[in-house]
């Protein structure tokens, strides 16, 4: 279902308020010790994940009462909506656990199109808000990816000169083949950074200060807004559903790196597909 500019002004508008509440709310909370709603043995959700969910959800609300919202701390998107929110209340909460300020909120619209058997949900805006460091990244379908209001680019780094963003998932065994993976790429490569939030690994991507990011297992919440910002700012966002699974295997690149990284990828993705059928995730 396509959506007008004037509705797409509207959504942006009321996802940029609900993200720097949400934003504002992880700023005050920041040194103080975080209470745990659960933990298992690579993620943690904390008390505040839910906070956040329940207040992005009440102004999206407000703004479009009849959308519903797909969210790391709850879905109510299921049934046979034509729009929904994918909303992860905080990315990076184990960062955020630990008071380490790289964490952020994020926020898709995605609409089904077309209509029909063969519909399925596509992005037509994202935002992502990093309010440590005062960063919001908007954009919207028919427009270009922004910094702060300024339009953005992705780098245009070859892959020696590159430096690749990578995460490990929160899938159990995900490390002992990452990490030979690492060992190779980290040779072809000048830099690999592993900073623990996606969706500002994504933007950071579209800013052109990462040349890629690669990760083998993420949510949709995770990667909707920031998959998005990265096409918008002229670069190439790639990402497969594992088979049975919930999860993604994401491989986002200034547009030049596909070919280059690719290898590097598919072991990682014929190793998740392992992981998820024997069912052993932990996220
Ligand atoms: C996590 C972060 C992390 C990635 C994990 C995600 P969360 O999201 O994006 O960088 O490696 O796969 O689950 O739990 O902080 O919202
Ligand atoms: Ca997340």
């Amino acid at each position: 279902m396509s959506m007008t500019r004037h509705e797409l002004r509207q959504a942006q508008a009321a996802a940029v308020d609900a993200a720097q509440q949400a934003g504002d709310l992880m700023r005050r909370h920041w040194r103080s010790p975080k209470v745990i709603g659960q933990s298992t043995r690579h993620d943690i959700k904390l008390e505040l994940d839910v906070r956040s969910q329940r207040l992005i959800g009440r102004t999206l609300a407000r703004a479009l009462p009849d959308v519903p919202v797909l969210g790391e701390e709850g879905d109510q998107a299921g049934g046979d909506h034509l729009r929904r929110w994918v909303v992860d209340p905080i990315d990076g909460t184990v960062n955020y656990a630990h008071g380490i300020p790289h964490a952020c909120v994020s926020i898709a619209l995605q609409a089904r199109e077309p209509t029909g058997p063969t519909a399925a949900f596509r992005t037509r805006l994202g935002v992502v808000y990093d309010p440590f460091g005062g960063e919001l990244w908007t954009a919207q379908a028919g427009g270009v990816a922004r910094l702060n209001g300024k339009p953005i680019a992705v780098s245009t780094r070859p892959l020696a000169e590159s430096m690749v963003s990578l995460g490990f998932g929160n899938s159990a065994g995900v490390i002992e083949y990452l990490v030979p993976a690492i060992g190779n790429l980290a040779n072809r490569v000048r830099k690999i950074r592993l900073m623990g939030s996606a969706a500002l690994a994504l933007c950071y991507v579209a800013t052109g200060r990462f040349d890629a990011f690669l990760e083998p297992g993420l949510r949709l919440w995770d990667i909707a807004a920031g998959g998005f910002i990265v096409e918008q700012a002229g670069g190439t966002f790639w990402r497969r559903q594992l088979q049975g699974y919930e999860r993604h295997a994401v491989n986002a690149h200034n547009g030049r790196l596909g070919r280059a990284l690719n290898p590097f990828l598919r072991p990682l993705i014929a190793n998740d597909r392992s992981q998820a059928g024997t069912g052993r995730s932990a996220g």
